[in-house]
């Protein structure tokens, strides 16, 4: 018999709740985060995100914080990728974000400075508090993960693209128009290459959510653990914002007035149309000599 057997029998017994027909999860998970919701979009962090108003530090001391709390959830979803429950909602290939949350540090600090980013002993406080409930709460019933995958990956594939959008604009400075901005760099993390139509997935997200088995008693604690969730999120907005009030920032490499050349930059810059003009000139007279002179 199966660990899973076993654990989910004993559960059925103890508990004589029926796995509902109908369990509903999805709405139940949306509506039961509703005020939490609006409680996260209004956090001084989140709200100076949505202006453009976060710098590059802050926004570095973002991602590293979601380091741990991605690769946490990840190695517990993979490690009970077999649940007979839990795997309807698995979806590593499509979702995981760690290596993407690797790529961006590397961008923003440099490859030298990512083994002490992503060392353990680096965790601020709300960020090892996030990490412990991942446990805590897997151990307790690893459903309950349930609600931990979707508070971030359904928020990444949502409100997670606005705050991509404001990243690139206010903190890249990248321009719609520039060929730069489909670039990935300092962004993996908001782009979900194995995704085709993200709406589309997250139908299909909330369909499995929705005939997951589960008794009355595991749903009404995976809404609580989401609601838990966005908490701990706020926790780790709240923490960042207070690192930086402090001007405890780690620095990023990227310093913030550094603008990355536009091509209305370059035009707009003589010191570049001259270097530009000197570079094609150049290459003409070396193609001149080449092939008019030995001609
Ligand atoms: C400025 C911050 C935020 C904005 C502007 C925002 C915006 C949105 C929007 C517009 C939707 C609806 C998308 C849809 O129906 O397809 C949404 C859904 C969602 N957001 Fe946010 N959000 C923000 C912050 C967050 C945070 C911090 C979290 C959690 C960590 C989060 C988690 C979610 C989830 C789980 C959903 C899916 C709700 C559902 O359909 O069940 N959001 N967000």
């Amino acid at each position: 018999m199966s660990h899973y057997t076993l654990v989910s029998k004993k559960s059925m017994a103890a508990q004589d709740d029926p796995i509902l027909e109908n369990p509903e999860l999805a709405s139940a998970m949306r509506e039961g985060t509703k005020v939490v919701h609006r409680a996260a979009e209004s956090s001084v962090f989140t709200k100076k995100f949505l202006k453009g108003d976060i710098t590059k530090d802050e926004y570095g001391q973002y991602i590293s914080s979601l380091y741990f709390i991605y690769s946490t959830m990840e190695r517990l979803l993979r490690s009970h990728k077999n649940h007979p429950v839990l795997q309807n909602i698995c979806f590593p290939t499509e979702l995981e974000r760690e290596q993407a949350l690797l790529n961006d540090l590397e961008f923003y600090y440099g490859k030298e400075r990512l083994p002490e980013l992503t060392s353990p002993l680096s965790m601020t406080p709300a960020v090892k508090a996030y990490v412990q409930s991942l446990e805590a709460a897997c151990s307790v019933d690893p459903l309950l993960l349930v609600a931990h995958s979707y508070s971030r990956y359904l928020g990444d594939l949502s409100g997670g693209q606005i705050l991509a959008r404001r990243l690139k604009k206010h903190v890249l400075n990248l321009e719609k128009d520039d060929a730069s901005w489909d670039s990935e760099d300092g962004l993996h993390f908001y782009q979900f290459n194995n995704i085709g139509n993200h709406n589309q997935f997250k139908t299909l997200y909330r369909e499995r959510l929705d005939t997951l088995q589960v008794n009355s008693r595991t749903k009404a604690m995976i809404v609580a653990e989401a609601i838990r969730s966005f908490e701990l999120n706020i926790a780790v907005f709240d923490e960042i914002q207070a690192i930086s009030d402090a001007k405890q920032l780690k620095p990023t490499m990227i310093t913030d007035d550094v603008t990355k050349p536009t091509v209305s930059t370059w035009l707009a810059n003589p010191l570049y149309v001259a270097s530009a003009g000197i570079a094609v000139a150049s290459v003409g007279l070396i193609a001149y000599q080449r092939y008019v002179r030995n001609a």
